[in-house]
């Protein structure tokens, strides 16, 4: 069955592309309902009107606080048929009201291999830090900022001198992998959360043997397609 999803941006919407790309090709099995952003005129919102797809700009700016504002993310979902939600760069906490509006369906993908790094400019926090191997990390979303159960992670190697916005690049383009395939996950309802751990159930894809990743470990591995 197709899930149908929302997707809620601040930016670029590059992640908001992967999943597109996935879902045209047929590998990913979902249907983007919505897609939410909170600052207006931003590139991902031009990606979706680009594909079709329906979109909103919903200013956090306009609400008094964050209950308001994810009530009426929810209303809007809702009215969309969306039945899970991915934060494909919002740069925002989401709070209760939206969490339990969707319990168990709200994934974010992290620029950094969490716990390291939550927060804003994660892939500036790890090369500043000098850390030898960075990378990304999708997770369900709970109360805590990059906290949820993870669910898959995906790191390189961070080079020596390496400017942050080169790793920030690489990075980016294991985003573009991992993420897609976790929503796939999530939409073939393969994922079981026990505690902080989570399994991916085993399905009926065989693993991927494209060969084009760049130097780097990503775990659980990635399925055909991805
Ligand atoms: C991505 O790197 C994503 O991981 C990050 O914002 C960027 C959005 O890029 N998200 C966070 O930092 C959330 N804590 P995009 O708009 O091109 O997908």
């Amino acid at each position: 069955m197709t899930l149908p999803i929302g997707v809620l941006i601040s930016g670029s919407g590059s992640n908001l592309q992967a999943l597109i790309d996935r879902m045209e090709v047929g590998v990913l099995d979902v249907t983007i309902q919505a897609v939410i952003s909170n600052v207006p005129g931003v590139k991902g919102l031009e990606r979706a009107a680009n594909h079709g797809i329906f979109s909103q700009t919903l200013s956090h700016r306009n609400y008094p606080d964050r209950a308001s504002y994810d009530r009426i993310v929810v209303r809007v979902l809702r009215d969309a048929g969306v039945q899970a939600v991915v934060l494909a760069g919002f740069m925002r906490l989401v709070g209760p009201e939206l969490l339990a509006a969707f319990p168990g369906r709200v994934l974010n993908i992290h620029p950094a291999l969490l716990p390291s790094f939550p927060g804003l400019h994660a892939q500036e926090q790890a090369a500043a830090y000098g850390v030898r191997l960075a990378g990304c990390t999708v997770h369900f979303v709970d109360e805590e900022v990059d906290h949820g159960p993870i669910i898959i992670q995906a790191a390189v190697p961070a080079l020596p001198g390496e400017e942050a916005d080169a790793l920030g690049d690489r990075i980016l383009a294991l985003e573009h992998r991992i993420f897609p395939q976790a929503v796939q996950w999530l939409a073939e309802d393969r994922l079981e959360v026990q505690g902080r751990q989570v399994v991916v159930r085993p399905g009926e894809r065989l693993l991927a043997t494209r060969n084009d990743l760049p130097p780097c470990l990503v775990f659980p591995p990635l399925e055909e397609g991805f």
